[in-house]
């Protein structure tokens, strides 16, 4: 994430070059070289952000690198603000002119750029000294984690598999319709946890699918996907080789694996599944291996990804996975929380049941949630124990108190969709924490806040609202954002959300990038110090109860000022104590305003729905 951060501001320190060259007169050259040093340090975050399980001392270079670009970012701002009041503007600030120019200015600006560039080089000498391991290397790695997750959750009782009954039955369908025609692909897809893995592993057990294919094969790939082993496993298990056979295989290079496997299956109705798999080019890649086959040949995905299912096989519908409903919820809790060798009378009592019903519910459908939870719950005898659980469920579900591991079992499995984003999109899920829980969100506006955050690239192929709306495509089509109205097309999306657990990572990321902090509770209750150095963004959110009152001048906020200020619900007394900042790009309210106070200019009333503050200087 913090490339995504330092890129978004090499690009506007870029912007400003291009377009405000001339009036940056002797600093242009300081500027410039921060401008290098940042994409220096870029490079370097690109490799840190695939390798996420670093020690301390590692995650601190990349947070002050973090910090030190939001530093640069806040100079600049605080440049272009200034320029801008000068000139009188009122409209969104883009340009300069060259009332901004002041010898003054201008060297203090040089100061600061400068002061951040030692900064950066001295964190850059120190660079060398850390060894960035490559992808997937090292026991730690998340890949691997990862995979010995996706190993350990592949193997449930079946006797404890809820539902799936409908799903079975259509996965199998597919599986035994005898298409003639070569990578004939099924694809069950669907956010992580959700259980496909399960069914993938249910069908392929299934008698009937086993009496109909002459042979089977499954193996998991996970987000490092290495062609060779997955190869050479099928082969193995085609062939059953001797030991010589065996030796002479583990030789082969990867062109005479796919050749001999191809050859092996020739001849053969066979399925085999690739579970968990990530990237079409890793499809690309093993494809070659697979020939037509007998009539009625098949390859199961499993994905979280929708557009790799699609790519490989353009003929068959991915099928979606549901979450479960409230009854399968339940039954699947029970299961787990009381396991028959354990099942006293305790698990009949009313106030279990009761308690049961309530932390189900937050676990939003997901069985990976579920089963966690009942795992738990399965170990706490005593009502006291439950409702401890109960009280702490979000704590219990996501995070370990071990110091060692950041995130709990759900989030442990859910982060690696947000770890695979690719890092445009990084910020862009991000500032989806800022809407409240269960909040439709509208697309349109969605896209629109995008690009007043800059997260929207510049494109000539492009029109930013199209690109805005690729985005939101993609993160649906990784199952982080779900689509929760379309419009009367039935194509186009109108209104998404996100899963609660999903939100949840996305708070705890955001927080922890100092990206957005989340206020949940009335302020008049609630010290807030905001005292947090950097922190870019406030939201708001409204408390179950009741509206309640914000007087700005209640938050404590001392550096260069927020980018972003949200609130849901609140009832905005004082707007006039907003001078207080330095700085505020975006105001969006859903409020019942008090717009009496509305006074500072710049701010634009928008008939009660949300105000969009233009950038300016309060201080002056
Ligand atoms: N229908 C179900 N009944 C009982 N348990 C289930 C069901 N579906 C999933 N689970 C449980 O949830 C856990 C996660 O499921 P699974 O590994 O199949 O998810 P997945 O969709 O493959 O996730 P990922 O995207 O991480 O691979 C499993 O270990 C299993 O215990
Ligand atoms: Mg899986």
């Amino acid at each position: 994430m913090e490339e995504a951060i330092v890129s978004l501001v090499v690009e506007r320190i870029s912007d400003l070059l291009i377009h405000e060259a001339v009036f940056l007169k002797d600093v242009k050259d300081q500027v410039e070289s921060l401008r290098a040093e940042l994409k220096r340090m870029q490079c370097f975050l690109k490799d840190a952000d695939h390798n996420l399980e670093q020690d301390a001392r590692f995650q601190n270079r990349v947070s002050e690198i973090r910090d030190l670009a939001y530093d640069a970012e806040d100079v600049i701002d605080s440049f272009i603000l200034k320029a801008a009041y000068q000139r009188g503007s009122h409209g969104i600030v883009k340009r300069f002119t060259s009332t901004f120019t002041k010898p003054y200015h201008l060297h203090k600006i040089g100061v600061q750029v400068k002061a951040i560039k030692t900064k950066l080089q001295n964190i850059s000498k120190n660079l060398p000294a850390f060894e960035i391991p490559g992808d997937g290397e090292g026991s730690s790695s998340i890949f691997k984690v990862q995979q010995r997750l996706g190993r350990a959750y592949s193997h449930v009782e079946e006797e404890d598999v809820v539902s799936l009954e409908v799903s079975t039955k259509d996965v199998m369908t597919k599986l035994m319709t005898e298409e003639d025609r070569s990578h004939a692909v099924v694809s069950i897809v669907g956010m992580g946890g959700l259980g496909k893995t399960t069914l993938a592993r249910k069908v392929y057990n299934h008698v009937d699918v086993r009496r109909h294919f002459d042979f089977l094969a499954w193996f998991s790939i996970s987000q490092q996907c290495k062609p060779r082993e997955v190869l050479l496993s099928v082969l193995k298990k085609v062939l059953s080789p001797s030991n010589d056979e065996r030796e002479k295989i583990e030789k082969m290079d990867e062109i005479e694996l796919t050749r001999t496997l191809f050859d092996a299956l020739k001849e053969k109705r066979y399925l085999v599944v690739l579970d968990d798999i990530w990237r079409s080019e890793d499809w690309d890649i093993l494809k070659p291996a697979f020939p037509r086959g007998r009539k009625g040949s098949k390859i199961l995905f499993t994905t979280r990804i929708k557009n790799v299912a699609s790519r490989a096989d353009p003929w068959s519908t991915p099928m979606e996975l549901p979450l479960l409903t409230d009854d399968e919820r339940w039954n699947l809790l029970c299961k787990k929380a009381f396991p028959r060798s354990k099942m006293g009378s305790q698990c009949c009592s009313e106030e279990f049941v009761k308690l049961g019903k309530e932390m189900v519910k937050k676990c939003g459908g997901l069985p990976l949630a579920i089963v966690v939870l009942g795992g738990l719950l399965a170990t706490e005898q005593s009502l006291a124990q439950w409702e401890r659980v109960h009280k702490n469920i979000h704590g219990h579900l996501n995070e370990l108190s071990h110091q060692d591991r950041k995130y709990g079992a759900v989030n442990r499995i859910l982060v690696s969709s947000y770890n695979a984003l690719p890092y445009p999109l990084k910020p862009c899920f991000l500032y989806l924490s800022h809407y409240p829980e269960d909040w439709e969100i509208p697309k349109k506006e969605l896209i629109r806040l995008w690009i007043a955050e800059g997260f929207i690239p510049e494109n000539k192929e492009f029109v930013m609202e199209d690109l805005g709306e690729k985005f939101l495509e993609e993160l649906i089509d990784r199952s982080l954002v779900q689509v929760s109205r379309r419009d009367y097309t039935g194509t186009n999306v109108e209104t998404c959300r996100m899963h609660d657990l999903l939100r949840d990572l996305c708070m705890k990321k955001a927080r922890e990038e100092k990206f957005v902090e989340i206020i949940q509770q009335p302020l008049h209750e609630l010290e807030v110090t905001l005292a947090e150095s950097m922190l870019r963004r406030i939201s708001i959110h409204p408390t179950r109860l009741q509206l309640w009152s914000v007087g700005l001048d209640g938050l404590s906020y001392s550096p260069h000022g927020v980018y972003g200020w949200y609130g849901w619900s609140v009832v905005v007394g004082g707007l006039s104590s907003l001078p207080k900042w330095a700085c505020i790009c975006l105001l969006m309210l859903h409020v019942s305003l008090d717009v009496g106070d509305l006074e500072p200019e710049g701010i634009q009333s928008g008939h009660g729905e949300y105000f969009w503050v233009e950038k300016r200087d309060w201080f002056s």
